[in-house]
């Protein structure tokens, strides 16, 4: 069957590889003399940015996950966050690198700092890949930020359009098909 819109290109797998050694180079600089950072990745969109900013880093790291939901099946925002799946492991004294696929109105990234930073871990930064400055509805920072985007609905590299596209290799924008 085929799909009711295009897809766009907006950002190439190139240059999303190209930004992730960037980003690896700051967050060693910031790491290296830590003691296994903990990064969380955040379920399910951070799926594919999470493998491959992991092995780019190449430091001794633990993985774990969090999953929360915000959205269903469409491309309306709701302003409730609540937790899927919570963390494995203890994060009590631990730095900790939160891993975001997309940034839109901000209120998932800013309720699950709140969250971890509960937990009383040494330290949380964040790190997503993308951000849509003009959609921010709350005032989160991102430490580590791949791309500022315009406010249209992407896909791929681990993000969906109604669960569909996450395993295209770049990013794209959603077009409705004429
Ligand atoms: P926020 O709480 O509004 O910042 O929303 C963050 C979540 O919304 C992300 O983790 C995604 O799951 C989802 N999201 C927002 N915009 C997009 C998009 O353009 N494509 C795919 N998912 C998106």
């Amino acid at each position: 069957m085929t799909q009711p819109y295009e897809i766009d290109e907006l950002i190439s797998a190139k240059s999303i590889a190209a930004r992730i050694e960037e980003l690896c180079a700051e967050i060693r600089t910031e790491f290296s003399g830590t003691d296994k950072l903990v990064v969380v990745g955040l379920l399910r969109g951070s799926f594919v940015f999470i493998a491959d900013l992991v092995r780019e880093l190449d430091l001794p790291i633990e993985v774990d996950f969090l999953e929360a939901s915000s959205y269903g099946d469409s491309t309306q925002s709701s302003r409730e966050v609540r937790i899927l799946k919570d963390l494995r492991g203890a994060i009590e004294g631990r730095d900790v690198l939160v891993v975001e696929d997309i940034v839109d109105t901000g209120h998932t990234l800013k309720y699950l700092i709140g969250m971890l930073e509960s937990h009383n871990p040494a330290s949380v930064k964040t790190c997503a890949l993308v951000r849509k400055a003009e959609r921010a509805e709350v005032d989160v920072h991102v430490d580590y930020l791949g791309f500022d985007i315009p406010d249209k609905w992407v896909v791929g590299y681990g993000l969906d359009y109604a669960e569909q596209n996450r395993t295209l290799p770049y990013i794209g924008v959603v077009a409705p098909n004429d």
